[in-house]
């Protein structure tokens, strides 16, 4: 384990935020993750997995975690189904890939998705009709003041949209070590009814898809949609989606007849924020460094070296004004920091 000092965090960032880390060590296992929490000198720690959930506003002042914990192994499988451990420091989209390589199905929804698999069941990522907690079975992490390993069952881990334990009375308390997941052997269910995937399918000339058609659907969709971090620094949804009353809705839809909405129980309606920030006029807008990317206004990015302060003026900004249009708030998805 090495200790470095002074170092840019902005390749660990999706954002490419250039902030410092007063502190960095790469953690290769648990082991080395319980040496780390019990080093002398280093009071603050800051858990960093996949950047790709966070906006860096000022830099580190304490020892950065960076988890680097790999491996996939298969734990138990039957003819129907696996289970499948995968480590924190697994990229999430290499680990969707090799559960497609080996034709388990149950992830290829959720294709392409930045960050890494620790980071995953923290906000629940979801895309396309599927959330992580449709194949999650429980997960593993240090609890920081005991330094033990605790197991989460899916019901402890208590999931919603884009939320978890983690990101309340566990945050800061714990950090997740692996994953497992219960995936589908044959015959694989599939998810293709949200809108967009069956248009895609429809392009591509599939009538009968597998679950490696779903992905490449789901791959195409996003890349015409969401900006590569690699090109161009984003945290992918910089807002949640907003849920109204049905009568705030109803309200809205005079005011403003095509404003969008999808039901989530029969009192309340989930209106997409990206339409919001759109009608707000913020859609493609370029200020400087940073600004909203042109085919999907929840998306908040970065053209250079925009400082996360600027972004963080941008987002309040965008806040502030769909407030004042829609008397609705939003509020960020991406942890600021
Ligand atoms: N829309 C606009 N203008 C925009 C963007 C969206 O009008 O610029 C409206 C359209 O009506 C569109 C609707 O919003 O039909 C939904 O857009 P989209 O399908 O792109 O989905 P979203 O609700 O904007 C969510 C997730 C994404 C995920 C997609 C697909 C959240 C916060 N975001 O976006 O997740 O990929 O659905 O399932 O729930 C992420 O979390 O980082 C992320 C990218």
């Amino acid at each position: 384990m090495q200790i470095k000092h002074n170092i840019s965090l902005k390749t660990y960032n999706t954002f490419g935020i250039d902030a410092l880390a007063k502190h960095f060590v790469t953690i290769n296992s648990i082991v080395e993750l319980k040496q780390a929490l019990s080093l002398e000198g280093y009071p603050d720690i800051f858990v960093l997995g996949g950047g790709s959930n966070m906006l860096l506003t000022k830099n580190i002042d304490a020892l950065v975690l960076h988890l680097n914990i790999k491996g996939i192994s298969i734990v138990s499988e039957d003819e129907d189904s696996v289970l499948i451990q995968a480590n924190a420091g697994e990229n999430w989209h290499e680990f969707v890939l090799w559960c497609l390589a080996n034709n388990f199905g149950g992830l290829e929804n959720l294709s392409l998705i930045p960050g890494n698999v620790g980071s995953a069941p923290i906000q629940n990522i979801g895309a396309y009709g599927v959330e992580l907690k449709d194949s999650f079975v429980s997960c593993q992490a240090l609890d920081i003041a005991s330094k033990t390993l605790k197991t989460y069952s899916k019901e402890a881990c208590k999931f919603g949209y884009r939320n978890s334990i983690f990101k309340q009375e566990k945050k800061g308390k714990c950090i997740i070590c692996n994953v497992t997941f219960k995936l589908s052997k044959k015959p694989h269910t599939l998810h293709t009814s949200y809108g967009s995937i069956a248009n895609q399918l429809a392009i591509m000339n599939i009538i009968h898809p597998s679950i490696q058609d779903v992905s490449q659907a789901v791959i195409k969709i996003r890349q015409s949609k969401l900006p590569d971090p690699k090109q161009i620094g984003n945290s992918g949804s910089f807002f949640k989606n907003p849920v109204v009353s049905t009568e705030i809705y109803s309200k809205l839809q005079e005011n403003f007849p095509d404003i969008p909405g999808y039901p989530v129980s029969e009192t309340e309606i989930k209106v997409p924020a990206g339409w919001l920030i759109e009608k707000a006029g913020f859609k493609g807008k370029q200020f400087g460094e940073y600004g909203v990317h042109k085919e999907q206004a929840l998306v908040l990015v970065n053209y250079g070296n925009a400082k996360g302060q600027e972004i963080l003026e941008l987002a309040r900004l965008i806040q502030k004004t769909v407030k004042q249009l829609f008397n609705i708030v939003i509020d960020a998805e991406v942890n600021i920091i």
